[in-house]
């Protein structure tokens, strides 16, 4: 085993404060999640549109699926719609899928490649670098400069292969820099060079804070989880979650001692990734990931695939969860892996928690709910995470 691939940073010292209404709780016996109208208040919602959808980066996809120029994608998120288009072999560029005239969406099929945008209401025309083109009836400069009205551009960035978008107008974090401690991992696992080979996506009526909270948490998972719990090791990951104090962090889902990757038995169910592919004795316990919180995007990658799920809100009670299952780009179905069996464990673990999600926010709504005690050690990701809310929900 790498043992410097599955060492943990000391946690301790970084443990954050848990506020709560502007009170530090860091020394009280216990912490709880959030007052109930954080959940329910269609207000709150609207104000978590600016002061967190809009703050952080989130994942969108993957290098693999933009292969040539003109190749685009689209991703619906809190209320928005990005087109992610490849300009060049080395330029991807995000833009809001709104036409700077009069609104209309630009692009309509979720991918596909185009030379331009056209715009099927009016025929306006951008460019793949956002520039407006032409406007039928209104020559450039006869009527208004068309470099005053270029597509509204939304940040990507391009971390190991996999793309993320930032929709606010201010100045964005920088996702390589806070993922740095990944990166090493990720070049030897060699990530951009990964297919999707599934997607899962459902709609929970519960909200995104519900989603949120139950990802964080491991408290659920020896009852809820039989099939993740044969190959991940709840202990490690109590502490594990522990470390996701930051908004932005890295690291693996811990394996069982001896186990290779997470699956039904923890033997690998791909072809092994990057330098892995020829090594005949492979490592056990080896991985890599990141996660963003609160707005939740988390990628696993093990020795042989890559797991990533997104958080995407769509209202005060709904919220769209996302999963999707990356091998090698050269594997072949049927030879190098059983598709069925990459996904087998996420997809059941997946059904357990939209049942909890939607059960637990029935409760939520309840108009006598009161949050109740977290435990310290199972889910201690809840209030760093909850505080890292509440500090950006206070922001200018
Ligand atoms: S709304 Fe796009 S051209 Fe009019
Ligand atoms: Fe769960």
């Amino acid at each position: 085993m790498d043992a410097k691939a599955t060492a943990r940073p000391e946690t301790g010292a970084r443990r954050r404060p848990h506020v709560v209404d502007g009170v530090q709780r860091l020394d009280m016996r216990y912490s709880t999640a959030l007052p109930r109208e954080y959940y329910v208040s269609k207000d709150i919602y609207e104000k978590e549109v600016d002061k967190i959808f809009s703050r952080q980066w989130t994942f969108v996809g993957h290098v693999s699926e933009l292969p040539k120029i003109g190749d685009y994608f689209i991703q619906e998120f809190a209320g928005e719609s990005v087109v992610v288009v490849r300009e060049a072999a080395d330029k991807i560029n995000g833009y809001l899928n709104v036409c700077r005239h009069r609104g209309h969406s630009l692009c309509a099929a979720p991918r596909g490649n185009i030379r331009k945008f056209v715009c099927p209401y009016h025929y306006w025309s951008y460019g793949l670098d956002g520039a407006l083109k032409n406007a039928p009836g209104a020559p450039d400069g006869a009527v208004f400069n068309y470099q005053d009205w270029p597509l509204h551009r939304v940040g990507i960035e391009d971390f190991q292969g996999f793309l993320f978008a930032y929709f606010g107008t201010d100045e964005a974090p920088r996702l390589g820099e806070k993922f740095a401690a990944a990166r090493g991992e990720l070049e030897r696992l060699n990530t951009p060079a990964l297919k999707e080979i599934h997607r899962e996506s459902y709609e929970l009526n519960c909200n995104w804070k519900t989603l949120l909270e139950n990802y964080l948490e491991c408290y659920h998972c020896q009852g809820s989880h039989q099939t993740l719990c044969k190959t991940m090791d709840l202990e490690a990951m109590y502490a594990g979650t522990d470390e996701w104090q930051d908004p932005y962090f890295t690291g693996p889902v811990p394996l069982r001692p001896g186990l290779k990757t997470v699956s039904l038995n923890g033997e690998i169910v791909s072809r092994p990734l990057g330098a892995f592919a020829s090594v005949v004795d492979l490592p056990t316990g080896y991985g890599s990931g990141f996660g963003v919180v609160p707005t939740l995007t988390r990628g696993i990658v093990h020795i042989d695939h890559a797991v990533v799920h997104a958080l995407r809100p769509i209202d005060v009670g709904r919220v769209r969860w996302e999963t999707r299952w990356y091998v090698r780009d050269d594997a072949v179905e049927g030879v190098d892996y059983d598709r069925e069996n990459v996904i087998a464990v996420w997809t059941a673990t997946n059904k357990e928690d939209i049942a909890l999600c939607e059960n637990a926010y029935r409760g939520v709504r309840s108009r006598r709910f009161r949050p109740g005690p977290l435990d310290n050690k199972r889910e201690s990701a809840i209030p760093p995470a909850l505080t890292t809310y509440l500090e950006m929900m206070a922001a200018e």
